[in-house]
């Protein structure tokens, strides 16, 4: 089932990958009069931030509740972005609309990636670029929630057989599966590894401001729709804490380092 990510509170998250938005952004300039399509984009960080540097720019995500952080944020900077709701499998844009064509953690999350690579690059300019970034999978971000996603599968199971029907699942993050899905389209890619440090004042703080994102949300209520919810929320809570202590590179407060992937998809010179 695809995670609904207006529940709880995103933004905290969004606060703190604001960041690689940042990098994004300005990694591709010049932007002035470029129409940037914004894919996922949530609370609107790399939207607003294109916007701000004189680019056209949509902001499209299946999130009612984000678009509606990202519409606020734009208007208190008094900043002209049009968001609309909208999915990577479906992008509500014509053909080679975007010269570029940003995704912040955001269409890795599509369930089918084949139908999102076939819709970015149909939405994406003959000299336009494709910008995305992907967990690089060994880091701290992808042990806590392999703790979560394990305790998830020892309470309602897991490992089924697949549906049949399903998406093939593509690591986002490796460039030679990207290499070969992009070049179906008759693009090329690139791939720039980068490090992420993510900040608190304690293990406990960073696990709970953690406790209001979508994901974890969406488990909690899955948990508490059992008889023994209370018990295993807090069997959950404890494995989560040790796994971030765990990960926690800074005695004293709480640091993890996160390394993730910044890939460019272009089309191929023939
Ligand atoms: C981790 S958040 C990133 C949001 C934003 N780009 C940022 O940097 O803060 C993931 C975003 O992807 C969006 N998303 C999830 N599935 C999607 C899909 N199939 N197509 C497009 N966006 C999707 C979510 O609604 C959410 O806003």
């Amino acid at each position: 089932m695809e995670l609904d990510w207006s529940l709880g509170h995103y933004e905290p998250t969004g606060k703190l990958l604001l960041p690689i938005s940042e990098r994004v952004v300005t990694m591709s300039e010049p932007l002035v009069g470029k129409h940037i399509i914004d894919l996922g984009c949530g609370t609107g960080n790399a939207a607003l931030l294109a916007a701000e540097r004189g680019a056209v720019v949509t902001g499209i995500d299946p999130a009612a509740r984000l678009l509606e952080v990202a519409r606020k944020r734009a208007a208190e900077r008094g900043l002209q972005v049009e968001f609309a709701a909208g999915d990577a499998a479906s992008i509500p844009v014509g053909d080679g609309t975007a010269d570029l064509l940003l995704s912040v953690f955001a269409v890795i999350f599509a369930p089918d990636a084949e139908a999102a690579i076939a819709e970015m690059t149909r939405a994406t300019a003959a000299d336009g670029l494709i910008r995305l970034t992907s967990w690089i999978p060994g880091g701290s971000m992808t042990a806590i929630n392999r703790t979560a996603g394990q305790f998830m599968a020892e309470v309602f199971g897991g490992g089924e057989s697949p549906d049949p029907g399903a998406a093939t699942p593509l690591a986002w993050h490796d460039e030679a599966a990207l290499q070969e899905a992009f070049a179906a389209h008759g693009f090329s890619v690139e791939l720039e590894r980068h490090s992420l440090q993510l900040k608190a004042t304690s293990p406990e703080e960073y696990l709970e401001e953690s406790a209001q994102h979508p994901m974890a949300v969406s488990g909690a209520q899955a948990l508490a729709s059992r008889s023994d919810g209370e018990e295993l929320q807090a069997e959950l809570h404890r494995r989560l804490l040790a796994a971030v202590r765990d990960v926690n590179e800074d005695s004293a407060a709480f640091q993890v380092s996160n390394e993730y992937a910044i890939v460019t998809a272009r089309r191929s010179v023939a």
